[in-house]
């Protein structure tokens, strides 16, 4: 009996190396059985706004069409969130969006150019903004008004570039 015993609990162990041995396989990465992913960036914006501000809903909007997911928040004081994020007065829109990677996006953004800034950040850049309120913008939209408008990319020290000019309608 005991003999039994000790037989059924080796076979025990011997399965439970097994398939723990199965499972760790199983995790290797199999790109043929991989679901096709879902229309997604991963990402979520903590989006700092006003809450009467229609344009900054059109926005959130469209990032979410292009599978940001978003989180609003409507602080008494935007300029302090603003200040915080160091985005200097001269490239402050409406509204705010902080990525949950650690990104800042000030304003009415295309979603495809935060896209491509977030699949190659540069080493020392805090984000991207637009600065004001450009007609034709996401958001933005006001018939067929088309503002020619910069993308700016915000570095850490303080200084700015254009990352990306838009002429007119895209
Ligand atoms: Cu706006
Ligand atoms: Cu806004």
């Amino acid at each position: 009996m005991k003999f039994v015993f000790k037989v059924v609990s080796w076979l025990f162990a011997a399965s439970l190396l097994v398939s723990l041995s199965a499972c760790s396989e199983s995790h290797e990465p199999s790109k043929s059985t991989a679901p096709e992913a879902p229309k997604t960036t991963g990402l979520t914006l903590d989006v700092y706004k006003s809450p009467t501000c229609g344009c900054c809903e059109g926005w959130v909007e469209h990032v979410e069409a292009a599978g940001f997911e978003t989180l609003l928040h409507h602080p008494s004081d935007l300029g302090a969130i603003k200040q915080q994020y160091g985005i200097d007065s001269s490239y402050q829109s409406c509204h705010t969006a902080v990525s949950n990677n650690g990104y800042v996006f000030e304003g009415h953004i295309p979603a495809d150019i935060m896209q491509r800034f977030l699949a190659n950040p540069p080493a020392d850049a805090i984000g991207l903004a637009v600065p004001g309120m450009p007609m034709g913008s996401p958001g933005m939209e006001m018939g067929d008004r088309y503002d020619d408008y910069v993308v700016m990319l915000m570095r850490k020290d303080g200084s700015a570039e254009v990352y990306q000019q838009i002429k007119g309608k895209r």
